[in-house]
């Protein structure tokens, strides 16, 4: 038996459905424990891309029981299309466990999220406006409507009553929008998904609980990341859930006891997408560079991702944070052709030099990167299956990025292609 957390480590887009899909074929259960379809998880399998959203990265494995956590926040009609997007490509999902504790997106949370980033103009968040932050808002304020509600229309429809009468004023007095139907609603959601969805509906709970008792193996699947926690990151520019490490606890309902390998997930350079502070930011030919051979743009929103180098504080504090066991290191392979590469070992704030996150985000903003510089190695790494397999200067590399971070890296991504990893020892 064993419990595994992947996690991202920098703000997203790192690689963990990848890594997700590589260990579920030791894994029994696969559970996505926050998040919606803002996240946008990519596995390709013998050429084949398999864009995922709401789904666990381990629904390719048929003995896999993927689950969706209490953490997660579902959008019916989304899930559902992706389902049958699956199943076009001869992917069952009928194993698929949703739980009842889960908060569903409403129409109105989605049109709210898009409202809220159009009035905060210059200062929006860049969110995927998919309803993320309004669902959770709505759950914290305890007027959120569940997946269990699909099987009861008489509560659902109660509880969709109370809100829509709040939003629809929301949506007229501040917005000058047309006010939502209920009755249009409720017939989407009760009449054409709840039928559906009735037999995925259940107590992911007990389905954890259940495999942890029969010895099984289990993975907890981050979505997001560390820097988008909306306690850990770098507010006001996060997610509205807790990506850590913890948050999978929660998520899942799991006790911290149980919690084997933390595995960090980190890119060798960073990736951003919207707004928010990054300190190692390039905006010059290195960044497009990075952008064009990393094949930077959202799975999700298509964004191009604002790209950087490396930076060790950050993955420093991701190692406080989720209290990594392991990092696995992605995308090596888009460094290649670069004659020398710069890895943030500290920043500069002022006259202060921090080697751990400052505490007060203004430093941040203001922070300069204290870079080392190391040499490329200009050698295509892509077909690399082994440690001897690559350069001599891309293992220093990591040699450094492990050193620098404290934590051991196990794994080296090399291309997208499931099996494109690169076991690593230290040296
Ligand atoms: P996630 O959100 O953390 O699951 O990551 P995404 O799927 O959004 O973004 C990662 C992208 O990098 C996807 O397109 C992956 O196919 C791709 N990828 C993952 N690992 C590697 C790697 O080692 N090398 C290259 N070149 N691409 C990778
Ligand atoms: P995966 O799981 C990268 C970012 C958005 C925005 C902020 C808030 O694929 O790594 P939200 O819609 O969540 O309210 O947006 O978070 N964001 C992501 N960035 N990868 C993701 O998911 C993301 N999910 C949300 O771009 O800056
Ligand atoms: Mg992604």
């Amino acid at each position: 038996m064993s419990v595994t957390v992947v996690v991202g480590t920098q703000w997203g887009d790192e690689g963990k459905g990848k890594l997700t899909d590589l260990l579920a074929r030791e894994m029994d259960v696969v559970v996505r424990y926050q998040g919606g379809h803002n996240a946008g998880h990519t596995i390709v399998v013998d050429g084949r891309r398999f864009a995922l959203q709401l789904l666990p990265s381990g629904i390719l494995y048929e003995h896999v029981t993927p689950v969706i956590g209490n953490g997660v926040v579902v959008d019916p009609g989304v899930l559902l299309s992706e389902i049958d997007t699956l199943a076009g490509s001869g992917i069952d999902c009928s194993r698929l466990v949703v739980s009842g504790n889960a908060h569903l997106i409403m129409p109105y949370h989605q049109e709210l999220d898009a409202l809220t980033e159009r009035h905060l103009g210059r200062n929006k968040l860049g969110t995927t406006k998919r309803g993320i932050g309004p669902t959770y808002a709505d759950k914290a304020a305890r007027v959120g409507i569940r997946v269990q509600d699909l099987l009861d229309p008489k509560i659902f429809r109660q509880k969709l009553d109370v809100v829509l009468k709040e939003k629809n004023l929301i949506l007229a007095k501040v917005y000058n929008r047309l006010p939502l139907s209920a009755d249009d609603i409720a017939a989407r959601y009760l009449d054409e998904f709840a039928p559906r969805l009735a037999p995925m509906i259940g107590d992911s709970v007990g389905v954890v609980h259940d495999a942890l008792e029969g010895d099984r193996n289990v993975l907890l699947e981050g979505a997001q990341a560390t820097f988008l926690d909306l306690d850990h990151g770098t507010y006001p520019f996060v997610t509205s859930s807790n990506p850590v490490a913890g948050g999978a606890c929660v998520g899942a309902g799991i006790g911290p006891r149980h919690i084997d390998t933390v595995l960090g997930i980190a890119k060798a350079y960073v990736t951003r997408v919207g707004s928010g502070p990054f300190p190692t930011e390039l905006t010059d030919e290195v960044g497009d560079l990075l952008v064009e051979r990393g094949g930077e743009f959202g799975t999700n929103t298509g964004r191009r991702r604002r790209t950087g180098w490396f930076d060790a504080v950050m993955i420093r504090h991701a190692a406080r944070l989720n209290s990594l066991s392991e990092v696995a290191l992605t995308k090596l392979d888009v460094l290649d052709t670069l004659p020398e590469l710069r890895v943030c070992v500290a920043y500069r704030v002022g006259a202060t030099v921090h080697r751990h996150l400052p505490y007060h985000q203004s430093d941040l903003h203001d922070a300069e990167p204290v870079y080392e510089q190391l040499p490329g190695w200009q050698e295509d790494t892509s077909g690399a299956t082994e440690l001897s397999d690559l350069p001599a200067a891309a293992k220093e590399y990591v040699q450094f990025l492990s050193d620098q971070i404290g934590v051991r890296i196990t794994r080296v991504g090399v291309g997208p292609g499931r099996d494109q990893f690169v076991p690593f020892a230290a040296l």
